[in-house]
């Protein structure tokens, strides 16, 4: 049998190095893409670095002419692991900040995936995009990421119909909280991005998100392993599932996600600590 081939973007560090490692290990041909060319030095040997910004329609086309050119052109598999995360309440994230949340995660998956949808097709292969628990169900201060997310869960059940008559099955996973630099990197952007709306506006919802933090602060981020895991099931396993809810509190989101709206705004806002008060305290 020959080697199957892999592109995960994403690859400089999370989920996205845990699993260039793993199905490297696995025996997969890896080609694993990296914003910055200097995190290609991380990557294990014999793995094939790409450069590749995904807001930069150049470098996406560029990869997927790379892999062609290397695998003659077949790629059995895709995993659209590349992510942002912009947070803070909707009234006070700038637009340009929405812009660049849904430029990342929803239309540079888009890109990438157009890009190289003709040499999965004719491996029949698989598309694994990586969402987050976040999109069944959002929170205050989470919009502008959770609602990425759940915009790429609709992309992801699109193109699961549209390709599963050509033998390409395509699914999402979405892992609660984990143990990663993303959230860490979000505040930096936001530091430098800061807030839009007059000092007003900014003060009445301090409180906010600050009890958002605290929630954060007191929460356990599960593993990267278990993302990974699911990466490999949605990979190997004969049947993929259409969607993996990796973690705990994923599955506690996509549970309370369906209960009715009211009740879950109440459960939310307890847990975070959130009322009245808060605002403008
Ligand atoms: N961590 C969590 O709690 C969590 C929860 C649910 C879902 N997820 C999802 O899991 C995936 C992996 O995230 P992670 O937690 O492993 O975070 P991470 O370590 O920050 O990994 C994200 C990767 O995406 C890359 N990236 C960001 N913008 C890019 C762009 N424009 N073009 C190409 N690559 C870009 C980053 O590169 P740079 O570092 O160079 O920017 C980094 O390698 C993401 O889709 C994320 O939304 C994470």
């Amino acid at each position: 049998m020959s080697t199957r081939t892999v592109l995960i973007t994403g690859a400089a560090g999370g989920v996205g190095s845990a699993a260039v490692r793993r199905l490297h290990d696995l025996g997969w041909e890896v080609f694993a893409g990296v914003r910055r060319a200097s995190d290609a030095a991380a990557l294990p040997g014999g793995v094939h670095p790409l450069t590749v910004d995904l807001v930069d329609e150049e470098t996406v086309e560029a990869a997927a002419g790379e892999i062609a050119a290397r695998t003659g052109g077949r790629l059995d598999a895709l995993v659209n692991n590349a992510g942002v995360v912009v947070d803070g309440p909707v009234e006070l994230v700038r637009l340009d900040e929405w812009r660049r949340q849904f430029d990342v995660n929803v239309l540079g998956q888009v890109a990438m995936t157009q890009a190289v949808l003709p040499m999965v097709r004719a491996a029949r292969g698989r598309i694994v995009n990586i969402g987050a628990a976040s999109a069944r169900m959002s929170g205050p201060a989470f919009g502008p990421v959770a609602a990425s997310k759940a915009a790429l869960a609709s992309v992801t059940e699109a193109l699961r119909a549209e390709l599963r008559p050509l033998g390409v099955r395509v699914c999402v996973i979405e892992p609660g909280l984990l143990a990663t630099e993303i959230f860490e990197k979000a505040g930096t952007a936001r530091t430098a991005a800061g807030w839009r709306g007059d000092a007003d506006a900014q003060r009445l919802y301090a409180g906010v998100t600050a009890k958002v933090g605290e929630f954060g602060a007191r929460s356990r981020p599960g593993p990267v392993e278990g993302v990974v895991r699911a990466i490999v099931r949605a990979l190997e396993a004969r049947r993929p599932s259409p969607r993996y809810l990796v973690g705990r509190d994923a599955r506690t989101l996509a549970a309370l996600a369906k209960l009715p709206g009211h009740t879950r705004d109440r459960i939310v806002l307890r847990a975070v600590g959130i009322d009245a008060a808060t605002y403008g305290a």
